[in-house]
């Protein structure tokens, strides 16, 4: 754990040290939770918005998309839920004065004994090797049995308490697992209390509480109140999506994950409606789908995991999360939700206008069913990037850190370097540049020795440095280095576009 710890905090240096995340009004002593994207940061965010865009919106012809905006009629909240039940159970620690969300503590309490599951199953590998039967094992040893009671346990026992907003057995349940606080190592803990994590303003000029707007906790209900509009617009027919990214925001009470759990946030949400009856395949569709996104970046598929709901809303049939092996864990990244037509339903009801479809196949009218996808930007942001963070002991000894970001998604994809500063080689070099800059994001570097050069690109992630060489102004041929393996090719200035494109290539 103190490894992993040490990585985050790594990671989080490398990001500012190399312009990917500077923390918000920083010569103000910043914000907590707070933060911005640096030249490096802006270039990879834009470039997950992208990826995902092009496979939701653009390789899908019954999606489109939309860019709703951020203040929206108060009403609207009412009418989600949000008002009256958008909240987090809180707790105060009464020696370190700490706040903290009583789900978390009981979910990282639970995680510690996935730890322990973690270990036992490193232990049996090693003992068995090759023979090694990991299904088997953790169906048949009864140390991991017991412990996967345990959670199953402490987790069904918490959605009931939940589901019953029974906030005083959330207390007991916390003292009776000798949850302590992290800071004072006590166990005395206040009463549960719930608190709304919408932000609130005035609009115009009166300050009244008539014209309270609130800053939107989720991009969704922008889709939802502009279904008719799209769907009468774009002339779509069910099955069909419409799919939103934007900026949403929460008060959040924990907010000490770095970009994990932020006050302002983007999201990148698609709702997807079919026709009554068919939403658990529609689910189970998004689930598959949305897990071969995530695996088409190159990572393992070690690193994900679905979580499945055991506290569904009221309207839901059916929840599950796509979680990522943060460096503190395995946390959500992205909810499917299967939230039938309370959504549609609600608006209709709080603004009086009818919301429903006419299938003309079945000649009937109705209000559709919801599956949602609903995934962060910074959270998956940040765990391409904790992913990608690699420090590599070179044969000489020589430590490298490199980011083996998914290339498709790399800031820059490639910086030409002059050999050195003279003998008109950047010149040429300049020549590359210009050549390449329509179609990638490149950046041209000469100051300092080529290997201190390399290993600038490799922070910052480039997958191709190009050099140019004498030889370079022989023949019109440069070297291109590979980022992960460090291999050099020789190849035509021609060449390189091709080269370069078929090489950022995504897999899938
Ligand atoms: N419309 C459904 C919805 O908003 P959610 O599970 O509350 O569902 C969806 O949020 C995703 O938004 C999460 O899986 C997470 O990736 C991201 N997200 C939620 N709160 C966040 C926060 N405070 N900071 C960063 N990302 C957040």
């Amino acid at each position: 754990m103190a490894n992993n710890e040490d990585l985050f905090k790594k990671i989080i240096s490398h990001s500012k040290e190399y312009g990917y995340i500077f923390p918000s009004s920083e010569i103000y002593d910043g914000m907590a939770a707070v933060y911005d994207y640096g030249q490096y940061g802006v270039e990879l965010k834009n470039n997950i918005k992208q990826y995902w865009w092009k496979s939701m919106v653009q390789m899908h012809d019954n999606i489109v998309g939309i860019d709703s905006s951020i203040f929206m009629h108060p009403k609207i909240w009412k009418a989600s839920g949000h008002v009256d039940a958008f909240n987090d159970p809180l707790i105060d620690n009464k020696d370190s004065k700490k706040r903290y969300r009583a789900d978390v503590l009981i979910e990282d309490h639970i995680a510690k004994i996935e730890d322990k599951i973690e270990k036992e199953v490193l232990k049996a590998e090693k003992r068995f090797g090759d023979s090694f039967n990991k299904e088997e094992f953790v169906s048949t040893n009864q140390r991991v049995l017991d412990n996967q009671a345990k959670i199953d346990d402490i987790s069904s026992r918490f959605a009931d308490l939940m589901n019953a907003e029974n906030l005083e057995g959330v207390k007991l349940l916390i003292e009776e697992l000798g949850i302590v606080c992290p800071i004072s190592g006590t166990k005395n803990w206040t009463d549960v209390r719930q608190f709304n994590l919408m932000f609130s303003t005035k609009m115009g000029s009166l300050s009244e509480d008539t014209n309270i707007v609130y800053l939107r906790p989720e991009t969704a209900q922008g889709i939802f109140v502009n279904f008719l509009n799209v769907q009468k617009s774009g002339r779509m027919k069910i099955p069909f999506g419409i799919a939103q990214i934007g900026k949403a925001f929460r008060n959040e009470i924990v907010a000490r994950q770095f970009i994990f759990r932020m006050r302002e946030f983007e999201q990148m949400e698609m709702q997807f409606f079919v026709r009554p009856g068919e939403e658990l395949k529609w689910f189970e569709h998004w689930k598959e789908t949305r897990m071969k996104w995530h695996l088409s970046l190159g990572i393992p598929k070690t690193e994900y995991r679905f979580h499945d709901h055991e506290k569904l809303a009221h309207y839901a049939n059916a929840a599950t999360d796509i979680e990522f092996r943060f460096p503190f864990g395995f946390k959500e990244l992205e909810g499917i939700h299967s939230r039938g037509d309370f959504d549609l339903k609600q608006h209709q009801e709080f603004s009086g206008k009818k919301i429903q479809y006419f299938d003309p196949e079945l000649k009937e009218n109705y209000t559709p069913y919801v599956v949602e996808t609903s995934i962060g930007l910074d959270r998956t942001f940040l765990a391409v990037l904790s992913h990608a963070y690699t420090e590599q002991t070179l044969e000489d000894g020589t430590i490298r850190t490199v980011l083996n970001l998914p290339k498709v998604l790399c800031p820059i994809k490639a910086a030409i370097l002059p050999l050195v500063k003279k003998d008109n080689m950047p010149e040429k070099a300049k020549e590359i540049e210009k050549m390449l800059r329509s179609d990638f994001m490149v950046q041209y570097d000469e100051k300092d020795a080529i290997g201190k050069r390399y290993r600038r690109q490799d922070a910052i992630g480039t997958p191709y440095c190009i050099t140019v060489d004498t030889q370079t102004l022989e023949d019109n041929t440069v070297t291109i280095r590979e980022r992960d393996t460090m291999h050099q090719d020789r190849i035509p200035i021609s060449d390189l576009t091709n080269y370069i494109h078929k090489g950022i290539r995504p897999l899938a």
